[in-house]
């Protein structure tokens, strides 16, 4: 049986997928939900709009960003920092809606880390070509707590390394619904998105909307 690029059924009873010891990838986790969170994350969006975030380095970066949630993670020249609000607005970030936190405390307690309570979601926005580049997220307040990212929209390459940035990322295939949850020994695994491929997803057309949720306060 051929599997279509936009057949994002998961097979039945697939295990969840190992990227490394405590990091693994739930393929269709979110599927069942996505209508709704993608719902969600537009009406943030609306209140919070996505922006190109300047690196501490100078660079614009590519994907657009924004946040819901107690804090949010934003860039600019001085460097990176999680903020109680929306630098472009001066108000705090719009509230996690409940369908995100849920999420992430199912999947979180699927994958082994029970009672993950995240005050912080990136949404970040991805057009056709745009890329994230390999980075750590090591600027949350509380490292025991994992990271889980949800994938909407257009298919993506996830690049996922190791502690080190020379450490060479394997390549993993990300699809509408799929979730990965990386903490523990690969919390600060090195990882990044390859430039998206160009796609008209029937649900988001042409971009890819990931959801990143944090413990970090
Ligand atoms: C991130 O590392 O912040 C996002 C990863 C992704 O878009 O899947
Ligand atoms: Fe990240």
């Amino acid at each position: 049986m051929s599997r279509s690029l936009f057949d994002e059924t998961p097979l039945p009873d697939a295990p969840p997928e190992r990227l490394a010891p405590g990091a693994l990838l739930l393929r269709g986790f979110a599927l069942g939900e996505a209508q709704a969170l993608v719902q969600a994350a537009e009406q943030v969006m609306a209140r919070a709009p996505p922006r190109h975030l300047v690196t501490p380095g100078g660079r614009t970066m590519s994907v657009g960003m924004t946040n819901c949630g107690v804090l949010g993670w934003v860039s600019s020249r001085t460097g990176y920092r999680y903020d109680r609000n929306d630098p472009l607005s001066g108000r705090p970030w719009p509230r996690m809606p409940d369908c995100f936190a849920e999420l992430a405390l199912r999947a979180a307690a699927q994958a082994g880390f029970a009672g993950f309570r995240p005050d912080a979601c990136l949404i970040n926005r991805y057009a056709p070509g745009t890329r994230l580049s390999l980075h750590q997220d090591r600027d949350e307040g509380d490292l025991s707590a994992p990271i889980v990212s949800v994938s909407l929209g257009l298919p993506a390459v996830f690049l996922f390394g190791g502690a080190q940035r020379h450490d060479r990322p394997a390549r993993w295939h990300l699809a509408h619904g799929d979730v990965a949850v990386w903490g523990g020994a690969s919390r600060l695994a090195f990882h990044g998105i390859a430039p998206l491929a160009d796609g008209d997803h029937p649900s988001l057309g042409r971009q890819r909307i990931n959801l990143t949720f944090r413990r970090a306060g």
